[in-house]
């Protein structure tokens, strides 16, 4: 195949040597060297310049976006959430979408852990005050956190994010209790230890509360001012997941009030920006969307997006039947159908 009748890829978040290298033989490759918050526009114009792009959570991707891209194919999202991708409009248009599903549920099942802990044990306010050199004595009373072993902890969410949250507690003897849109089946709840309750329940029982929920119509605010009003004031929460989820402004006045212990929270409405109210309180462990961001999980989402383009155009172990599409459905109702393998010329 001659360069000129390669297909045009853009990647448009900074990314690892490997995947230029695999991606080279088959498409012209342009990845952007550095973070840039596109305007719709732009994307627009991205979009409509490739037949393949592998694309970040803020890059929202709607119908007008799409509007000009008349050889895009594929979509591939870095991430296994893909709230920002429009996949009506992306099915409308005969487009694929995919996701890195899987490849990051233990890094994230790992952080929340470390963000309930660091939140019960005020970790990130007693380091912002060792830092401003304000340890002049070590004060026997000062500091004093919340214990999390022995207490039950509750999953809203009990995907396989959830699931690995969950096998974590049993190394901190403690009971696990979960609500999920459906309940799961009896073998993968006995090897969580997790038992199913309604969400009222799971609000009131909990003494730790992680979420881990996909954000849609339905689940915005799924955590809001009449649901935190039902947890314990001495309860600590953890977002991992989406802000839009949490109603932020109720959080933060919760946590003012003393109406809940301390939170530890990974995203926010409306990030990069976080609610003013959030910022001024000590009680809440703040960090910028990173529960993913190891240099192997990174590694392995980017694999999986790169697996499901070059699968797209029949290349790769998966030539054919790229392994995470989102929108199979509404491809095959357009009549899109994925070339088996092809042989590089
Ligand atoms: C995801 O994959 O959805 C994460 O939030 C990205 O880090």
């Amino acid at each position: 195949m001659g360069t000129a009748a390669k297909p045009a890829v853009w990647i448009s978040r900074p990314t690892f040597p490997e995947v230029i290298a695999r991606l080279e033989p088959h498409f012209r490759v342009s990845a952007e060297p550095g973070e840039v918050k596109f305007a719709p526009a732009e994307l627009a114009a991205k979009l409509a310049g490739c037949d393949a792009a592998i694309v970040g959570l803020k890059e929202h991707v709607g119908a007008a976006e799409l509007a000009g891209a008349k050889r895009l194919r594929i979509v591939a999202n870095l991430a296994v959430g893909y709230d920002n991708l429009d996949l009506a409009a992306l099915g409308a248009a005969g487009i694929a979408a995919s996701n890195t599903a899987d490849v990051l549920n233990e890094s994230v099942a790992d952080y929340a852990w470390a963000l309930l802990l660091g939140a019960a044990r005020r970790m990130g306010a007693a380091e912002r005050w060792l830092r401003a050199g304000q340890w002049q004595a070590t004060e026997f009373k000062g500091w004093l956190g919340t214990d999390v072993r022995g207490r039950t902890l509750g999953i809203l969410g009990m995907g396989r994010i959830g699931q690995a949250v969950a096998r974590r507690a049993q190394g901190f003897g403690m009971p696990v209790l979960y609500h999920n849109r459906s309940r799961l089946p009896e073998a993968i709840e006995r090897e969580c230890r997790a038992r199913y309750v309604d969400k009222a329940t799971l609000l009131r029982e909990s003494d730790c509360l992680v979420l881990v929920l996909p954000l849609t119509p339905e689940t915005r605010h799924a955590i809001g001012a009449a649901e935190l009003a039902q947890m314990k004031p001495t309860a600590v929460l953890v977002n991992v997941a989406r802000g839009g989820i949490m109603d932020d402004a109720a959080l933060a006045a919760a946590l003012r009030e003393g109406r809940l212990a301390a939170a530890g929270l990974d995203v926010f409405e409306g990030e990069p920006n976080v609610h003013p109210d959030l910022l001024a309180l000590d009680n809440v462990l703040l960090s910028p969307h990173i529960a993913s961001a190891t240099t192997d999980t990174r590694r392995a989402m980017t694999a999986v997006a790169v697996d499901n383009v070059l699968a797209f155009f029949g290349h790769g172990p998966h030539a054919g039947h790229p392994p995470n599409l989102l929108n199979p459905e509404a491809l095959a109702a357009a009549g899109v159908t994925f070339p088996p393998h092809q042989e590089l010329t």
